[in-house]
């Protein structure tokens, strides 16, 4: 019974799971890694690139002969990766062919309020949604995901995801794996609950949501990749409602870490492990020998989540998970030496034009929940703000700001770690810490359209651990027209 006990508390506690703790070698990896197809496009007449994505309902084998009723994008699981140049005016014609309304958000993006995809750009079954901006922003890995106001986790459980990669001259100047689905793969973690017969199921419910005992990586189950490039770039999604990763070689190697969720690093970092809370993206290297497999694990420990290795009887708790096997061709591709500069990277803002405090407790932030007709602070267009983020609560969160990317300018007064020391839209926020966050709101003002902050543990998210703000022009007030203001 009381193995019972600790399972559950481990639940509860967000960051370790009650199902498998792996070794290497428990997963067969015996499924080539998918790859998402790269979304189709057509440029008109005034030089818009145009995307469509359809959502739809349809049935995956994520184990044969064992269907499972699941949701994508053009297709029944995930949904195609979009890439677009900076600079390139861009329209995704967005139709939903579901029978529930949904939204698609473009996390990472800068882009204007009603372009966002938040809780206020809803599509009903039926009805195409065509927001249209032009991509301003260093090449990064982004993503889109539904946000649906109390219904995200659903939706992005069922499958609701997809890439949106920005590419730029700075980073195609670079002599990086690029070559998509070859060289440069996207690994889009998941975690999920089957049934003993190996059908999807809804996985246990606890304090960080829901947090499945098996990893799904681009829609499989054990995936493996054949590379026959020397140097190889992973894109690592968290794509995860609640789970957080700490992602590493299984033969202890470093990871080559050289973008976060905004772009490139500076410089590349070896880091052990790179941990990723729901919501977070790193790019990473691997440098491959020819003929070797090397494993992607994730071990997750407390001490990693930043829990106190006594809280709530959770001592001791780490969880392991085979995530992705590579496996180099016996000759394989040579690869550049890197620069040892790769970008340029600004020093943090100091032109504080505001500081904003933002409490995460109790499911909510500043002890509110969200509101859809209440927009609870104004930003002012083209200023820098300091946002202070504290999170007061005993578990973990995972914050995430709309329409612009941030600078981590200290964790607790003291300067971030390397792999925070670049441009950021989510952050793990752990227990009794404070970040603050440097961050402008540029180019679009609109007093009417909220963008989001958020947990981006969906269920949290769901719960109401989310704010809205405006973007104003200088003296505006942010307003809520009706239009704006209804709930769903
Ligand atoms: Cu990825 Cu507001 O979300
Ligand atoms: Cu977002
Ligand atoms: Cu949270």
């Amino acid at each position: 019974a009381s193995g019972v006990l600790v399972a559950v508390a481990f639940a509860a506690c967000g960051f370790a799971g009650p199902g498998r703790v792996s070794t290497v070698g428990e997963v067969d990896f015996d499924t080539p890694l998918p790859i998402p197809p790269l979304a189709e496009s057509t440029v008109d007449a005034d030089g818009t690139r145009v995307f469509s994505l359809e959502a739809q309902s349809g049935t995956t084998e994520f184990v044969p002969g064992a269907a499972s009723e699941t949701w994508g994008f053009d297709g029944a699981y995930l949904g195609p990766t979009v890439v677009a140049e900076r600079g390139e005016r861009v329209r995704v014609d967005v139709a939903n062919a579901l029978d529930v309304p949904t939204t698609v958000h473009w996390h990472g993006m800068h882009l204007p309020a009603e372009m966002d995809g938040g809780p206020h750009q809803m599509v009903e079954p039926g009805e195409t949604w065509a927001p249209e901006w032009t991509v301003d922003q260093q090449a990064a890995t982004l993503w889109y995901h539904p946000h649906p106001h109390g219904e995200t986790e659903q939706h992005v459980a069922r499958g609701l995801a997809g890439l949106f990669l920005v590419r730029d001259d700075a980073e195609a100047a670079l002599p990086l794996p690029r070559e998509y689905g070859v060289d440069d793969l996207p690994v889009i973690v998941q975690d999920a609950a089957f049934t003993d017969d190996g059908r999807l199921e809804g996985a246990a419910q606890g304090f960080a949501g829901r947090l499945g005992d098996e990893l799904i990586v681009n829609g499989a189950l054990g995936p493996y990749a054949e590379v026959r490039d020397e140097l190889v770039r992973l894109r690592l999604l968290n794509a995860s409602t609640a789970r957080t990763y700490a992602f590493g070689w299984g033969d202890g190697r470093p990871i080559e870490f050289i973008a976060t969720d905004g772009g490139l690093l500076e410089a590349s970092v070896d880091l052990d492990r790179i941990v990723l809370s729901p919501g977070e993206r790193a790019e990473v290297l691997v440098r491959m020998s020819p003929g070797e497999r090397v494993t992607l694990r994730s071990v997750m420990t407390p001490e990693a989540a930043g829990l106190q290795p006594a809280i709530g009887g959770m001592n001791g708790a780490t969880d392991e998970f085979d995530v992705l096997e590579l496996r180099a061709a016996d000759a394989l591709d040579p690869a550049p030496a890197l620069p040892e500069r790769l970008v340029e990277m600004p020093a943090v803002a100091t032109d504080i034009a505001e500081t904003r405090m933002f409490r995460l407790d109790g499911f909510q932030i500043n002890g509110a929940a969200m509101r859809m007709d209440r927009i609870d602070h104004a930003s002012t267009v083209d200023t820098t703000e300091r946002w202070i983020v504290e999170n007061t609560s005993s578990m973990p969160h995972s914050f995430h700001v709309h329409d612009t990317q941030f600078r981590v300018a200290s964790i607790d007064g003291a300067p971030p770690p390397p792999e925070l020391a670049g441009w950021k839209d989510t952050i793990l926020a752990r227990p009794g810490t404070e970040y603050a966050l440097v961050m402008r709101f540029e180019d679009y003002a609109d007093p009417d359209t909220p963008y989001m902050y958020h947990c981006h543990l969906l269920w949290h998210e769901d719960q109401g651990m989310m704010g809205q703000f405006a973007v104003v022009e200088p003296g505006q007030r942010a307003t809520m027209t009706e239009e704006t203001s209804h709930d769903h």
